[in-house]
């Protein structure tokens, strides 16, 4: 497994709302953002610190407790699994048979995306436990446009959410920010929810754009949706997907907190902290552990390694990783 390692600034150079060392954080969600002088705190302290930086600040009043403690948002784990153009009804038949005789951890969303034309055959055999994603739906009501789908159709035929702004529709396809804030807008008033993806190309991350290239991408779904409730964010590195580079979990941790930390200055504290940030890019059943014990990662939007139920299940049950040991 390769990794990419370029450099970013630091998220907490763009925090500017969190909280002084001592104080109470601002809200709960993220976590406090000063480190103090390990020389001039005893041991006892050293030791309550290593603990807090490892263990998110919940507030009880706020937050039920799902047994879940090293996520800096309130929102549950989620995990999808994008099929992209991939399948025949019958490797179809077989993943949704891999699925459903999976164990899978109680406390995770779990959602497949697969192609338009297999999803009535995917809704009709999957067990109900696991929700339905279309990957792509039109702006508005449906008519004359041919090829498209439209977000009542995707409703009618039992899916919950669609995959909106995924780097090959934007890139390969040619779908500009604002067009996908328009779909994001739509699909949410027909009651889907939305995952909306986000991610810079790699010459953006080497010139250092990164934080740039996701800002603009977040604020033009902003713009456009009149509420956070139904989103979940995926983070995806475009240089990360599908090419085996997957991010480190200290480069994916740092560009969720800091699309953490746009929301809570562009949106609200309460829709950061509540916004699941799913991360997608290369994930396997190998890498996903590590990613998941970064606490501002909630999930993660699966392509390749989606399409084997074995390996699916492993990333799913990586919400294990997040619990901390009795
Ligand atoms: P990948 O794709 O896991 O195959 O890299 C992720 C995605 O495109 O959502």
């Amino acid at each position: 497994m390769a990794m990419v390692s370029t450099s970013l600034t630091p998220a907490s150079q763009l925090s500017g709302h969190k909280s002084a060392a001592g104080s109470p954080p601002l809200f709960s969600g993220l976590r406090r953002s000063s480190k103090l002088d390990s020389a001039s705190l005893s041991t006892t302290q050293s030791f309550f610190q290593s603990v807090n930086s490892h263990i998110r600040i919940c507030s009880p009043s706020t937050r039920p407790c799902r047994g879940i403690v090293a996520m800096a948002g309130t929102g549950k784990f989620f995990v999808g699994g994008n099929w992209k153009c991939n399948g025949t009804k019958d490797s179809i038949k077989q993943l949704v048979s891999d699925l459903n005789s999976a164990t899978l951890e109680p406390d995770v969303d779990v959602v497949v995306g697969p192609p338009f034309v297999y999803i009535d055959q995917v809704k009709s055999s999957l067990t109900d436990r696991i929700e339905i994603a279309a990957q792509n739906s039109w702006i508005g009501k449906g008519g004359a446009f041919t090829g498209e789908i439209s977000a009542e159709q995707l409703t009618d035929i039992g899916c919950k959410w669609v995959i909106l702004g995924h780097s090959e529709r934007r890139h390969v396809i040619g779908e500009d920010d604002q067009f996908i804030g328009k779909k994001a807008a739509y699909a949410l008033g027909q009651n889907l929810g939305v995952i909306a993806c986000i991610g810079e190309l790699l010459e953006e991350r080497e010139a250092g754009k990164t934080f740039e290239v996701c800002f603009k991408q977040l604020k033009a779904y902003a713009d456009a949706v009149p509420s956070w409730d139904n989103i979940v964010i995926a983070y995806e590195p475009v240089w990360a997907i599908g090419t085996g580079k997957v991010a480190s979990p200290e480069q994916a941790q740092e560009v969720h907190v800091a699309v953490r930390d746009w929301l809570a200055k562009n949106v609200s504290a309460e829709v950061a902290s509540k916004t699941r940030i799913i991360y997608g890019g290369s994930v396997n059943a190998g890498n996903s552990a590590e990613l998941a014990k970064k606490e501002d990662i909630d999930g993660f939007l699966v392509g390749g390694a989606s399409l084997k139920g074995s390996d699916f299940a492993t990333i799913i049950n990586s919400v294990t990783a997040k619990k901390v040991a009795a």
